[in-house]
């Protein structure tokens, strides 16, 4: 069943599930009612039999939301209970084609003593709400709280029981939100879709890397990483700032990628680029919110890093207009060797695309690319004053 929100659709693997129970995992606030209101109100449109079940807002609070979102929510049948067997009963009695429990960590079985939210009950409610959900071929999208620490608080028990685990994530002060499968039944679980939190809902962002690619600076320590979202390609800004540390261990802070990633690039720009950071306070952030998460990223970080601790910008390419941010790719080996990644041709397509030529990429990665085979040349490439525009640097758009 289509959701009616492509993005979604795609994480899904093409859309609900009739039977399958789907966990909907995200931090408070950050769009999980909204997301599935909006699901169901497009479901309820496309006339399936739906029902939003709330345990933590009452039927008002959940039609004050309605409101604002796409006509269709409003229409969506709304019980606010937190009793499981009265939650079934009304599943059984209405037998609609998909539901959403909003949170699983809400609901009690009456049998067991646990509060809600605790591993057993919670493990208990989604085992029962199976049962029924496979026996009138229910689609159930669970919504899940996660804990401070970033796991699925209580449910991490639930993830092998469910079908599908999706991810909701994204900074609650800005606009973008992420939404990732982080397992699934019905397909790939390298897919992600973006959304915009507006007012009225949530708003798929179709073509991200431009929007990214316009509110990149070309000032030091900023670079544009051509990354992979699943079969996706995205352009985002890597920002970075060095800073002289008052602490004995100098912080080294990430946002939008993994920490460990991190001490690993600047090991590696410390013993084979020349650029070593050891006492300074290391800040590196993924603009906009979004989380890159594959190996295709260590150049950027390195090379972002080694522009703000230079204070030198990394130059766009040769030809390119002033100001133009530069993009690039790859991954570092333990030896300072840049390593091929996955689909280079769709990235330099898209970086093309939007007008930023000769990207620093691996070898072979193919025409249109400025291939570097190790992060020294990396770096001469992109802190050096931009040369003039040979046959092999001339971006792919340029040289047709
Ligand atoms: N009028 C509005 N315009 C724009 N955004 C709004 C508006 N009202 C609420 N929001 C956004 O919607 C978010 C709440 O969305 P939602 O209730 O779907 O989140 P949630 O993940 O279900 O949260 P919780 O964990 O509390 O249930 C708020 O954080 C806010 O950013
Ligand atoms: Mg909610």
């Amino acid at each position: 069943m289509s959701t009616g929100i492509g993005e979604l659709d795609r994480v899904l693997g093409g859309g609900l599930v009739p039977g399958s129970l789907v966990l909907l995992g995200g931090s408070p606030g950050i769009g999980k009612s909204t997301l599935t209101n909006m699901a169901l109100g497009n479901l309820t449109r496309a006339g399936h039999g739906t029902l939003y079940v709330s345990g933590e807002e009452s039927a008002e609070q959940v039609r004050l939301r309605a409101e604002r979102l796409a006509p269709g929510a409003l229409e969506v049948p709304v019980l606010a209970e937190t009793d499981l067997d009265a939650v079934l009963d009304t599943l059984a009695a209405h037998r609609p084609q998909a539901c959403v429990i909003d949170s699983v960590q809400t609901l009690r079985a009456g049998e067991l003593t646990g509060a809600p939210g605790a591993v057993g009950q919670v493990r208990e409610v989604t085992g029962r709400i199976m049962e029924l959900a496979k026996e009138l071929s229910i689609a159930v999208v669970l919504v899940g709280h996660v804990t401070k620490d970033g796991a699925l608080a209580g449910p991490r028990a639930l993830e092998h029981l469910v079908d599908c685990v999706l991810q909701f994530e994204g900074e609650r002060q800005r606009p973008h939100r992420e939404l990732r499968a982080l397992k699934n039944r019905f397909g790939s679980t390298n897919e992600a879709g973006l959304f915009e939190m507006r007012q009225g809902g949530l708003v798929e962002v179709l073509d991200a890397s431009a929007r990214f690619v316009a509110e990149a600076t070309s000032a030091p320590g900023s670079v544009v990483l051509a990354a992979m979202e699943g079969s996706r390609p995205l352009l985002v800004e890597v920002q970075a700032l060095v800073a002289p540390s008052e602490l004995e261990q100098p912080r080294r802070v990430v946002s939008g990628l993994d920490r460990n990633r991190l001490a690993l690039v600047l090991a590696i720009l410390g013993r084979h680029g020349g650029v070593g950071v050891g006492g300074a306070d290391v800040f590196v952030n993924v603009v906009g919110g979004v989380r890159v998460d594959e190996p295709g990223c260590d150049l950027a970080v390195a090379l972002a890093v080694a522009s703000a601790a230079r204070g030198v910008p990394i130059t766009g390419f040769a030809g390119g207009a002033p100001g133009t941010p530069r993009a690039c790719f790859g991954e570092l080996g333990l030896t300072g060797e840049l390593r091929w990644v996955g689909h280079p041709e769709r990235r330099l397509a898209e970086t093309a695309k939007h007008g930023l030529g000769a990207t620093i990429a691996p070898p072979d990665s193919g025409p249109g690319a400025c291939e570097v085979a190790t992060l020294r040349e990396a770096l001469t490439a992109a802190l050096a004053p931009a040369a003039p525009s040979t046959e092999s640097n001339r971006p792919a758009q340029l040289a047709a």
